[in-house]
This record gives C-alpha cells, sequence and structure tokens, in this order.
C-alpha cells in the first residue's frame, strides 16, 4: 500500500470503530469485558481507581496497549501532548495529574475518534484543562517547544514515517521536555514475504511495526537522547491475534493464521521514556 491509502485505511478503520461504539471486541483484551478492566489490570496498564476517573465512551473505546501516564512522571502544571489520544483516555488520565493549571492536548487525525474524546472530556468535566487538534502526526501543525511531555499509546506503530512523528515530537517539545511511549515492535526476524503480507493489508499493529533497533535508531537520530526501557512484554498468542485487526476483526480483516504463527514470540509492546536535551 502507498502512504496515503496506509493513512486513509487506517484513519476509515478508526473512525469507523468510534462510530460503532468499538466494535466486539478490543485490540487490547481480547477476552475481557469492554471497559478492558480485567484485562487492564492484569497486565498493569490501569489500575481500578485510574479507570474510575475515565467515562464508559473512553474506556469502552480504549486500544491502547500501555499507560503513558503511569510512567510519565507528570507534575502539576505541565503542558502534555497526547500523539493519536483516541476516545481519550489517556489525556483524562493526564489532565487529573497535571491539574487545572497545566494542559493537554490531544492530537489524532480521526475527527470521529475526537468526537468521542469530546464527549468523554465533557463527562469528566475537564473541558478547561484538555484541548483538542486534528492533524496528522507526521505533520502536527503545532508550535515549536510547547510541550513538557509528549506521550502516545499504540499508536506510532501505524504511522508509515515514524522519522517524521519523531522529528515532529523532538519539535514541540521544549529543552529539557521527555517523551513516553507505548508502542509494538518486532523483536524477531520475521519472514520479509509474511511481513510483505502484513504490511500489503496494513495487518492492525503488524502492517506497520519495525524491529526494535530500527525503531530506537529513529528516536535518537531525531536528537533523543536517556532512552530508558520502562517495561517489555512479548504479546501472548492471544494477544498477537487480538493486535493484528486492531482496531476489531470487523474494521481489519486477520492475516491468515500460518502468517500469524510465523510472528508468534517475535513481537513486543514496549514503554520507554526519553529526554530532549
Ligand atoms: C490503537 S489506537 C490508540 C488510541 C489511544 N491512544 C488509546 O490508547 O486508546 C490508534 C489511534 O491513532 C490514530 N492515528 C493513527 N495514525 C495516525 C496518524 N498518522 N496521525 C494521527 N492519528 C493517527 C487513530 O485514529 C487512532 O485513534
Amino acid at each position: 500500500m502507498e502512504t496515503e491509502e496506509i493513512k486513509r485505511t487506517v484513519k476509515g478503520r478508526y473512525g469507523e470503530c468510534a462510530e460503532t461504539g468499538g466494535g466486539e471486541k478490543s485490540c487490547c483484551c481480547p477476552n475481557a469485558a469492554p471497559t478492558c478492566a480485567s484485562f487492564a489490570t492484569e497486565h498493569g496498564l490501569y489500575g481500578q481507581e485510574e479507570l474510575s476517573l475515565v467515562p464508559q465512551v473512553a474506556r469502552t473505546l480504549s486500544k491502547g496497549c500501555g499507560n503513558p501516564t503511569g510512567f510519565a512522571d507528570l507534575r502539576s502544571d505541565e503542558v502534555v501532548v497526547d500523539l493519536g489520544c483516541g476516545a481519550g483516555i489517556d489525556i483524562i488520565l493526564a489532565a487529573h495529574k497535571i491539574g487545572p493549571g497545566g494542559k493537554v492536548i490531544g492530537v489524532d487525525f480521526s475527527a470521529k475518534m475526537i468526537e468521542r474524546a469530546q464527549q468523554a472530556v465533557a463527562e469528566a468535566r475537564l473541558t478547561d484543562t484538555i484541548e483538542f487538534h486534528v492533524a496528522d502526526l507526521e505533520r502536527l501543525e503545532l508550535p515549536d517547544v510547547l510541550a513538557d511531555v509528549v506521550m502516545s499509546n499504540c499508536v506510532i506503530n501505524l504511522c508509515p514515517d515514524k522519522v517524521a512523528v519523531y522529528r515532529e515530537a523532538f519539535r514541540i517539545l521544549k529543552s529539557g521536555g521527555r517523551i513516553a511511549i507505548s508502542d509494538v515492535v518486532f523483536t524477531g526476524t520475521i519472514d520479509p514475504k509474511v511481513q510483505e503480507r502484513f504490511r500489503s493489508t496494513w495487518a492492525g499493529c503488524l502492517g506497520g511495526s519495525i524491529n526494535e533497533e530500527d525503531y530506537f535508531e529513529i528516536i535518537r537520530k531525531a536528537g533523543f537522547r536517556q532512552v530508558e526501557i520502562v517495561s517489555r512484554h512479548p504479546l501472548s498468542p492471544e494477544e498477537l491475534e487480538a493486535m493484528a485487526c486492531c482496531p476489531g476483526p470487523e474494521f481489519t480483516p486477520a492475516p491468515e493464521k500460518e502468517d500469524l504463527a510465523v510472528a508468534r514470540g517475535k513481537v513486543t509492546s514496549i514503554k520507554f521514556t526519553a529526554i530532549k536535551p
């Protein structure tokens, strides 16, 4: 698929997911209740106390693979940008951490996802702290040196030009600012033909995933330093199957079982931080 077709496909799938209320299954919790609560708690993504701060619409449409506000070390009055905010679970948690003196900007290129996030933010009574920006992460159209923290949860794997995304993240951060990212990477060699098939349908979180070494090279080349891995979680076969058709099998065709078997044990959900010097 060409770059523009990939973006149209991804935007269309997530837009449809937002419009239809999330589908039968979530990519982050294939067999769990729609709130994701049991999966999230089991894997340490979100605690019950955190989930109690988040309106149902944002919980149901949560499609992440981590919990960036859990390791971003957010402080009062900071400015936080969430790349690919989806229906808003992490921007709501961030707003609670930074308080009324700070600002959170949720960015997503799906206007339909943003509508859902606006609904959740209104229900959480956080409209004074949270703003939205509809944009492609590869061209943010936000001012330079705006943010203390840039976070993102299971989004950058979906972007064809990861160099541009990290260049933009670096540009909008203040000096001394940090990134706190959850994402999906390949941690083993995958047959190039199989990888090509994942790419040809842009299969969920596998279509755009790249090797971990190449991923961190992009981050260092963008200028980030002090990269620290917070945790690594190799996907179980069940998680891999679900992630491969994120945001849900109604929206993204599942890869062939044999192709998924090739990827088993070679796909990892990572959480990390890094600093703009
Ligand atoms: C897997 S969901 C994660 C959403 C949210 N971070 C969460 O944890 O629930 C990916 C989100 O990223 C958005 N997205 C994907 N590619 C994007 C791009 N190039 N620019 C802006 N948003 C993008 C999608 O519209 C979708 O809302």
